[in-house]
């Protein structure tokens, strides 16, 4: 029976199974009849419990067919129809109007809730990130403070989005940011609730905790960014990479995760890569950085390192050939170093398919939090980084098989869970769970203007054109999001961590014992 009853879990689409599985062979000679009346038995289970699951809910239909094939499958099997809505941009000198005729109600086409998959764990890290509020709510005054650094207001009142600037970000990052929360509003028309909320566009984190420790109960000021720390409250939010950086021809995620996922089938395999860890990048944003550099190889020295220092403007004048993500997966391993902070290199060397050697990080963005190291990725010490490397890439090459599944792990983890689509719905999650704190109603303030795609799409020209275009979504989804998952218990984070810790302290020990076996001979 649990035969059948495995055949039948974990299955989402259509689930065959065929009594021949049971009668194709006719049986041999001398086999007591008893046993060919407990299979019938069997399968008059089988074809029970079908039945029953049919009854309990309308989502399996059982076909007795002539063959004696029970075919279950789900009523929702047929992709519902894609409904594509382009941009209306008006003609020349007409000033460009956001549409009034887009969708604002939403409505799956199978409004069954519990049809829709669990979001990935990592969404249980919006929980975290709005804990500190989780008791008092945020009023205005709290997100009015985070004006200090923002570099903008989002507001959306009735499913329409408006912005105040304060001012402008490095290059396209607010550009593309809003861009990425338009879509959103594309994507779940009418799902969205009313909010006010502040952008900070630079790379670290601002909102001290200890600022709001002990005797000061002035609450913290809830600002959304790119990434978090140990010692900071910002919450963070999906980068505008996942639309496109025009800048450096970094192209919107859902082109690159689609090029690298044929690149890492078709064209190098894992054991016909170099054997060596490689980087490529600006060293001059970070000391850790530059002392990496050291662990380069030389005449004198081997420590398995091949690095790279990314000249943006040669890359620039050979039309960044090279600089292509997809491209870059040609070393069996992948070194992670932050920059100024987080780095938005990482989610490409992770889904390369090589290990991918982590230099420990000091910062997170939305997903990395639930990386597991050995699992996804080979954690490398900070403060020898050279030796480090250099174990890691020896176990490695000796634990091919390992090795191997490490970066199958981590792409896997980037290819099936930081799929565009997952990246909306952590971001309409994170905004619904931030919106239920808002003890106010969202205003629109004076200076702010109503945005949409249009606005932006319309008049935008070059890469900046090209890559909105490319990252539009097409119309609203036909599916529901995800289906959040609730908090970590804290006694289930705590476990958490200690896994975490403990495996990246094994690590260590092997990395001591390899270099203690050398200092011996
Ligand atoms: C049995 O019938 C089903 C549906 O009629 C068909 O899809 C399947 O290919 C058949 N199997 C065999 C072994 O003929
Ligand atoms: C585009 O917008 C104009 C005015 O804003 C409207 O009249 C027209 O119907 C729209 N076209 C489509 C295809 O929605
Ligand atoms: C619109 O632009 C065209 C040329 O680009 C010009 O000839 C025409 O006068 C303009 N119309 C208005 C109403 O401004
Ligand atoms: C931030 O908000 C305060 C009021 O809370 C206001 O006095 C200040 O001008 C604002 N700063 C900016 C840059 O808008
Ligand atoms: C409490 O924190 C706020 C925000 O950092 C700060 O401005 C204020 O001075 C602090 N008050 C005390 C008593 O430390
Ligand atoms: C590292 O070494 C390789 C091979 O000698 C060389 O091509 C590369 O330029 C070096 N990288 C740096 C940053 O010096």
């Amino acid at each position: 029976m649990h035969r059948f009853s495995s055949i039948f879990h974990g299955s989402g689409l259509a689930t065959h199974f065929s009594e021949t599985l049971i009668w194709r062979h006719p049986p041999k000679k001398g086999l007591a009849t008893t046993t060919i009346l407990l299979r019938f038995l069997l399968v008059l289970i089988v074809a029970a419990f079908i039945s029953s699951l049919w009854v309990d809910t309308s989502r399996f239909s059982v076909d007795n067919s002539i063959n004696n094939t029970v075919i279950i499958f789900q009523k929702r099997q047929k992709p519902p129809k894609e409904i594509i809505i382009p941009l209306n941009c008006s003609t020349q000198n007409q000033t460009q109007t956001c549409p009034t005729n887009y969708p604002t109600t939403f409505q799956t086409q199978y409004p069954d809730p519990s049809s829709k998959a669990s979001c990935p764990d990592y969404f249980r890290w919006v929980h975290e990130d709005l804990r500190p509020w989780k008791v008092t709510g945020i009023t205005r005054d709290m997100v009015e403070r985070a004006n200090k650094t923002a570099h903008f207001r989002l507001i959306i009142v009735n499913n329409k989005a408006y912005i105040e600037r304060y001012k402008k970000s490095i290059q396209t990052r607010d550009v593309f940011t809003i861009w990425g929360i338009l879509q959103l509003l594309r994507k779940y028309p009418g799902r969205l609730p009313d909010l006010e909320l502040m952008f900070d566009c630079d790379d670290r984190p601002v909102i001290f905790s200890r600022y709001y420790r002990g005797q000061n109960t002035t609450a913290p000021p809830p600002l959304f960014r790119y990434c978090g720390d140990r010692w900071t409250m910002d919450i963070v939010f999906p980068d505008w990479s996942f639309w496109g950086w025009p800048e450096i021809n970094i192209r919107p995620w859902d082109s690159i995760l689609r090029e690298m996922k044929e690149g890492n089938n078709v064209k190098s395999k894992w054991i016909e890569r170099e054997p060596y860890a490689y980087w490529k990048g600006n060293p001059f944003v970070a000391e850790t950085r530059k002392d990496l550099l050291t662990c380069n190889v030389s005449d004198k020295q081997d420590w398995n390192a091949r690095l790279y220092v990314q000249d943006w403007i040669l890359e620039s004048q050979q039309g960044f050939k090279q600089s292509n993500p997809a491209r870059q997966c040609t070393h069996r391993y992948k070194i992670y170093i932050e920059g100024w902070a987080w780095s938005v290199s990482e989610k490409y060397i992770l889904a390369c398919d090589s290990m991918t050697l982590l230099v420990k990080p000091h910062y997170y963005d939305f997903f990395l939090r639930n990386l597991q190291p050995v699992e996804h990725y080979w954690p490398i010490r900070e403060d020898q980084k050279c030796k480090s490397i250099k174990f890691a890439v020896d176990w490695g090459n000796n634990h091919k098989q390992k090795a191997q599944e490490i970066g199958k792990a981590a792409s896997n983890f980037i290819q099936e869970k930081v799929k565009m689509d997952d990246v909306y719905d952590y971001m309409f999650h994170l905004l619904n769970e931030y919106a239920k704190l808002l003890k106010f109603k969202a205003m629109v303030p004076e200076g702010a203007v109503e945005i949409c795609s249009e606005t932006m799409a319309c008049m935008a020209n070059g890469l900046e054109k090209k890559f909105m275009v490319e990252s539009m979504v097409k119309g609203p989804s036909v599916t529901s999001p995800c289906t959040m998952p609730p908090p970590y218990e804290p006694k289930v984070l705590g476990a958490f961590y200690r896994r975490k810790v403990n495996a990246i302290r094994r690590v260590e020990n092997w990395e001591n014992t390899y270099w203690d076996s050398f200092n011996k001979q």
